[in-house]
């Protein structure tokens, strides 16, 4: 949520930020501002809008200097205007900030600052940081950059929240200062120039060196070097981590979105999610990062998985997974429910922390919230360098690749993928057979070529997509397994399309959805050829009796009886239950994004959302 980029170096700074927000422009697109240190001045550039509207402005009014930073912003405080976009100033003007995050206690301090005969240009948080710096630095008389720095540790100690940071001030051409706590930030290492992100995608097209800071620390760059030290002034040892990450991997590509790439990907996610993982000989998975021996495993009592958004949803998906394979009782939880729910959870609960970015405020408040009580907590995460990566006790990595769409969909098969493996590691210690779990390895490997016959589909989706892409409300149905595939397909289509969307489980229609359903409203059942597959024809027949379409996804070879009911038909290779959850949200996904591609919607960068939600 939000993005910054700083640079400093012997090159233009505009070019190499404007390059590095486009990257990050998915974290947040509300307005955007550069500011750069030219000739002893501050030059600033905002624009609301799009980083391209930046680019347009800038464009009509350049501006040079070879350091700067930069910010594209989701608003938190302040509506999205001009005034409000990053940076901000302190007092004098000559000291420019951006910052992600929130300062929590920003009111009280904007009206001291006030009473001090501040003035305050914006709405934001973030200008009672800026003045809160330059604050100190005016008071300490001394103009070296050393002051500078203590002047930021004076103003940290004031503020309450979460933060990332970078700041260039007039006087000191040549540096930027960078500081973190709860917001992430990483240091990118070059020749004679140096880099600073809120994400390093936005640099890995200059260099793969990076160091990630951790909380409460301060990054002190210039181009011919960086110090590390803590807030509280002692030095801080870091790593210098060569990202693996390739500037190929954060393009399109030759697809028209990243989400339509994303979705493209899944034959390859699932089998990376997979890959040396599975274990003929014993019948099991192979999870050595959950760090945990086969006795700890035994010894669990119950799972809580916890989550937002799609990794919820995933989240439901291991709930059935794990309860039908292990025999575990398992539950999940909303991450932004469970600090502040008092979850009766006896000492050996396992809780698995879910999250593609890692970053997800409330879902790293869970995980911190769950081991302060002293569990055993875990991740599931994709990016390797996030906090909730390495704060967790262990965890299992999806390594999906970048996911650079706001609509998560990579993301979510390959954590039900390894929520699958997790079921089946469990189920194995326990009353799994081996039989049973070689054939669940077997349908597992089997698993991508049928991803990549959905794939195939993709065209089929589109029309029957287009043809109820006017619809103005949908309603998703699936029973058991695919209930959290109602919810995911409903999410998908709502956060794109901006259709209103809702997920049940299908026997619930009669409780209520039921009223909703006329001609205009398109249900859309999740109907595999499964155990619950006449329940499901039900609850369809009960829809077409009171007129409402039917879009039915069943399986292959069986859609016989969907054919003769429903308005139209998708039909997926047959797969065990609990790996049909795959393959009908990756026919959903394409559903949505055609039905917004239809609509003219910007399928990436959907209204109001951010890709990574690092406030509360
Ligand atoms: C945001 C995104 C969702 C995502 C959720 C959780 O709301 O828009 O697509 O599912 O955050 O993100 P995480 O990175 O924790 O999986």
């Amino acid at each position: 949520m939000c993005g910054i980029v700083g640079y400093v170096g012997h090159a233009e700074a505009v070019p190499i930020l404007l390059d590095g927000l486009k990257r990050l422009e998915y974290r947040g697109y509300d307005s955007a501002g550069v500011a750069t240190l030219e000739e002893g001045c501050i030059s600033i550039r905002k624009e609301i809008g799009r980083i391209d509207d930046l680019r347009r402005s800038i464009g009509k009014n350049p501006l040079g200097g070879t350091t700067g930073i930069s910010h594209t912003r989701w608003a938190t405080h302040g509506k999205v205007t001009q005034k409000n976009a990053h940076p901000h100033c302190d007092r004098s003007g000559r000291l420019a900030l951006v910052h992600n995050g929130v300062i929590e206690n920003y009111s009280s301090l904007r009206t001291q600052l006030e009473e001090e005969g501040h003035q305050f240009i914006s709405q934001t948080d973030t200008e009672v940081l800026a003045h809160l710096v330059g604050r100190a630095f005016d008071r300490s008389g001394e103009r070296t950059q050393g002051a500078l720095v203590s002047a930021l540790r004076e103003a940290l100690h004031l503020v309450s929240g979460t933060y990332g940071i970078a700041i260039v001030h007039a006087e000191f051409p040549g540096l930027i200062i960078g500081a973190r706590r709860g917001s992430p930030l990483v240091l990118g290492i070059g020749k004679g120039e140096n880099f600073l992100a809120s994400d390093v995608s936005a640099i890995v097209g200059h260099t793969r060196d990076v160091v990630y800071l951790n909380d409460y620390e301060i990054a002190v760059l210039t181009g011919e070097g960086f110090t590390i030290s803590t807030i509280e002034g002692n030095g801080a040892d870091y790593n210098v981590t060569t990202v693996e990450m390739t500037d190929e991997d954060v393009s399109k590509g030759h697809h028209s979105h990243f989400m339509l790439k994303e979705i493209h990907e899944q034959v390859k996610s699932v089998t990376d999610a997979m890959r040396g993982r599975l274990a003929h000989e014993e019948a099991t998975a192979k999870l050595g990062g959950l760090n945990m021996t086969n006795a700890e495993l035994r010894s669990v009592e119950r799972v809580i998985l916890s989550g937002c958004g799609t990794a919820f949803h995933a989240a439901m998906v291991g709930e059935y997974a794990i309860e039908t394979l292990a025999q575990v009782p398992t539950e999940c939880e909303f991450a932004s429910e469970f600090r502040y729910r008092n979850l009766p959870m006896t000492k050996d609960t396992l809780v698995f922390v879910l999250s593609q970015s890692g970053e997800t405020a409330d879902t790293l408040a869970a995980l911190r919230e769950s081991k302060r009580k002293g569990h055993r907590t875990l991740g599931i995460c994709n990016n390797v360098a996030s906090t909730i990566a390495r704060e967790s006790d262990g965890g299992v990595y999806m390594h999906a690749g970048p996911e650079i769409g706001v609509a998560a969909t990579k993301s979510f098969t390959s954590q039900v993928t390894v929520l699958t493996l997790i079921a089946l590691l469990l189920g194995r210690i326990r009353n799994l057979s081996s039989s049973e779990g070689s054939r669940i390895i077997s349908e597992m490997e089997g698993l991508p070529a049928k991803i990549d016959r959905v794939l195939k589909l993709e065209q089929e989706i589109a029309s029957i997509a287009r043809r109820y892409a006017q619809a103005k409300v949908m309603l998703f149905m699936g029973r058991q397994f695919n209930y959290p595939v109602a919810l995911e397909g409903a999410l998908k289509l709502k956060e794109i399309s901006y259709i209103a969307a809702s997920g049940y489980a299908s026997a619930e229609l009669k409780h209520g959805v039921i009223a909703l359903v006329n001609e205009e409203t398109p249900s859309i059942f999740i109907a595999p050829h499964d155990a619950v597959f006449h329940k499901n024809l039900s609850n369809i027949e009960e829809v077409k009796a009171r007129g409402g379409p039917v879009i039915a996804i069943g399986t292959e070879g069986k859609g016989q009886e969907l054919s003769l009911l429903c308005d139209d038909v998708i039909l997926l290779p047959e797969a065990p239950e609990y790996l049909t959850p795959i393959l009908a949200s990756i026919a959903l996904q394409f559903f949505a994004y055609h039905i917004a591609v239809t609509l003219g919607c910007d399928v990436d960068k959907p209204r109001n959302l951010a890709k990574s939600v690092t406030v509360e």
